[in-house]
């Protein structure tokens, strides 16, 4: 058995600081009040805040897991809840989705719901940032047992971590994340769904939404979005 504390705490282990993270810090910390929908562990608002952030940071993720680890931090909001279910009213100039966390908005009325909230949250003008794979570039092709990686966690026990897709339909990516002992003893699986929408019908569900698109990029160096680009990174504003 591996715990979904445990879990939480590898995560870190799994995803260290990058220039994705870089990208978003540096418009975090150019506003004044932030939320960041689906903050997992709250690594960006605890770095955020360490680089001397005075204004409000909030977090908000359903993951109690996640949270416990967020609130080792206690000058920061937390709060537990998926994105459609936020009643923010106009209070942040930024919302985030950070860790292609937008990607688990996989129908589309939990889209357009959770779409609708993040707007609401937002001030006159604020701004909403995300990226999502782009379904060009197929990255859940390299998602397999080949590519198992093995790490120490914060325990310092062993583990290996290990993907396979299970299903493609549409653009919804079905897969398993599998956490063993190094012989291959199964600690635990889990199974999400992501939607790799792509940049047209992304475009479509924000316009609809009320978010007027800013900037596009296709990288963490903000390189022109085209169609090989890994990431469809978008700044919006309402
Ligand atoms: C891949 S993690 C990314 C976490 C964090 N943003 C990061 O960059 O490390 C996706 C996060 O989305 C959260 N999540 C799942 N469903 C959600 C929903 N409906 N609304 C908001 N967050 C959700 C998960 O609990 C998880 O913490």
């Amino acid at each position: 058995m591996y715990s979904d504390e445990a879990a939480a705490a590898l995560y870190g282990v799994l995803n260290p600081w990058g220039p994705s993270d870089d990208f978003y810090l540096a418009l975090v910390i150019e506003a004044t009040s932030v939320l960041d929908v689906g903050c997992g562990t709250g690594a960006l608002l605890h770095r955020a805040r360490q680089a001397g952030h005075a204004g409000r940071l909030c977090g908000l993720d359903p993951d109690p897991a996640s949270l416990g680890v967020a609130r080792h931090r206690t000058d920061i909001e937390w709060v537990a809840g998926t994105a459609a279910s936020m009643a923010f009213d106009s209070e942040f100039d930024l919302a985030v989705m950070t860790g292609h966390a937008f990607q688990v908005l996989v129908g589309d009325d939990d889209l357009r719901a959770s779409l609708t909230a993040i707007r609401h949250a937002l001030a006159g003008g604020g701004r909403f940032a995300f990226e999502t794979r782009n379904p060009l570039a197929r990255a859940w092709e390299s998602w397999h047992p080949g590519n198992a990686i093995e790490v120490v966690d914060p325990s310092g026990r062993p583990v290996r971590v290990s993907h396979e897709v299970e299903a493609v339909v549409g653009d919804v990516v079905t897969f398993t994340e599998t956490t063993s002992d190094p012989d291959g003893a199964q600690l635990r699986v889990d199974r999400a769904s992501l939607r790799f929408l792509d940049v047209d019908t992304l475009a479509g569900f924000l316009a609809d939404a009320g978010f007027e698109i800013e900037a596009q990029y296709g990288g963490w160096f903000r390189e022109p979005l085209d169609p090989a680009s890994p990431e469809i990174i978008t700044v919006t504003r309402v």
